[in-house]
């Protein structure tokens, strides 16, 4: 049987190994919406992989992604790898990797925590694991739950 496959694109960033049922929130990060698309975004969910099992994928023409964007990412999905595409091929591949601190990508969950007064301290937090992502706020110590439900 014939396969077919996304067209594909000449210039763009290819979100790829992200973890199954994720995509929507990578879709989220990415802050695309059905008010703001203007280039080719292509979203495939639940796809075969050779190394995980399943995998989502998010594929976006003529944008390349900023380190918090990325961060992001890899607080969702810590396998994820982004492919640079241009001129149709792959011109960069890494790793999604957070660094040892967190600093203003998610809020903290404790509403009496400082970070959620109207006070000018920006959300901070130590990463203590990676793979699944273990988040401790710096200033009231506890271990953030929800993580992609407190991205900012
Ligand atoms: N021009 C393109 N348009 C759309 N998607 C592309 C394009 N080129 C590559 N891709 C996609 O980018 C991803 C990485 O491509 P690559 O050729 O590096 O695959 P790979 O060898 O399977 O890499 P990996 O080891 O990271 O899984 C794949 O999901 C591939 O389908
Ligand atoms: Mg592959
Ligand atoms: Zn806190």
């Amino acid at each position: 049987m014939k396969e077919f496959k996304v067209t594909p694109i000449r210039n763009g960033t290819v979100i790829d190994h992200i973890d199954c049922g994720q995509a929507l929130n990578v879709l989220r990060v990415l802050g695309i919406n059905e008010h703001n698309v203007d280039s080719t975004v292509s979203v495939l969910m639940h796809v075969a992989s050779k190394k995980t099992g399943w995998k989502d994928v998010v594929k976006v023409e003529d944008r390349e992604l900023d380190k918090q964007t990325v961060d992001k990412i890899a607080l969702i999905s810590p396998k994820a790898t982004i492919d640079i595409i241009r001129d149709f091929n792959v011109a960069e591949k890494y790793k999604v990797m957070l660094s040892e601190r967190v600093v203003e990508l998610v809020r903290c969950g404790n509403p009496n925590c400082i970070t959620n007064k109207s006070e000018p301290v920006r959300p901070e937090f130590d990463v203590e694991a990676r793979d699944p992502p273990l988040l401790r706020c710096v200033y009231c110590d506890r271990v953030l739950d929800e993580i992609s439900e407190n991205l900012i």
